[in-house]
């Protein structure tokens, strides 16, 4: 089985749950501390075995590129001055060895066209990561992705990060129908987007980490619209289900839903608390 290289980042999305800011400023460079968001999971999927980074962009999301590309001006201008330490931060944004593409997602049409957006770059015989920024995950002893990557590579299934919410909020996320829920891994035997509470066939819902089969790119080519009329992941993952075995990885850490006001106010409590323990400034 070939190791896993290449991770998808949706970043079209519109972001309007953080107007006005989000006019001018993309909601994944919207800072966590001193790092923007998108910042995290590109750490998480480099520290994984990524090196192919591809990231679906839209409209006004240029600064997403710009962070990732190195600045010459500035690193002149810091060494020039003699600002070693912020001339390392900068330079080290992410390993030499990686490489950043971006394809453009024409219209928000939805998540699972966001990542079929990435198609041309995915073979349908390699396995490949998908992060959604806004899931900013603080991984206990390691990052998420590298727990899931490991059983990945322990069992040659795909694999999706899973939490347990409590009832009322399941219909908030995609849900996923256990085979055995006191298995860990847990094996999939069904998946569902956003569901009614009393549709909801478990509390175990989907995070924004996944590990998928290329196979799936050909599903998401005929997945039809779903729930908001959006052309959703987990309907492709659903029918990857019927072939193939789909893990389910209770990852251990910390997940902040950075997607929303009160989840990115405590993603930055948390990290600035952890700076301040440290003695930092
Ligand atoms: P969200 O559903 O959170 O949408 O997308 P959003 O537009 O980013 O945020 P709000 O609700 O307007 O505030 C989940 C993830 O999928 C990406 C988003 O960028 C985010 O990472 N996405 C969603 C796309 O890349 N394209 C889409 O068409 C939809």
């Amino acid at each position: 089985m070939k190791p896993l290289r290449k991770a998808i980042f949706p970043v079209a999305g519109m972001g309007t749950r953080f107007l006005p800011a989000t006019k001018s400023v993309p909601k994944e460079m919207l800072t966590v501390v001193d790092r923007p968001v998108i910042d995290y999971a590109v750490r998480e999927a480099v520290e994984a075995g990524c090196d192919t980074l591809i990231f679906i962009t839209g409209r006004s999301k240029q600064a997403i590129a710009n962070y990732f590309d190195r600045s010459p001006e500035l690193e002149n201008e810091l060494e020039e001055k003699n600002k070693t330490e912020a001339l390392e931060i900068v330079r080290n944004i992410i390993p030499s060895h990686v490489n950043c593409i971006y394809i453009r997602q024409a219209e928000p049409l939805g998540l699972g066209h966001a990542v079929h957006c990435g198609a041309p770059l995915v073979h349908p015989d390699e396995y490949f990561a998908v992060l959604l920024p806004d899931d900013l995950i603080d991984g206990y002893q390691k990052g998420a992705l590298q727990q899931m990557n490991e059983v990945h590579e322990r069992t040659g299934s795909s694999v999706i990060a899973l939490e347990q919410v409590s009832w009322d909020e399941v219909s908030q996320y995609g849900v996923v129908a256990p085979k055995n829920e006191h298995q860990i891994p847990i094996e999939l035997a069904g998946i569902v987007e956003k569901p009614k509470r009393e549709d909801a066939p478990s509390n175990w819902t989907v995070v924004g980490r996944y590990i998928l089969n290329g196979k799936i790119m050909q599903l998401l080519e005929t997945t039809q619209r779903g729930a908001g009329g959006e052309i959703q992941l987990t309907d492709g993952i659903s029918e990857l289900l019927k072939t193939e075995t789909i893990l389910g990885v209770p990852f251990s850490g910390k997940r902040f839903d950075c997607g929303s006001k009160a989840g990115f106010l405590e993603a930055n409590l948390h990290f600035g608390l952890g700076l301040l323990k440290r003695g930092g400034r």
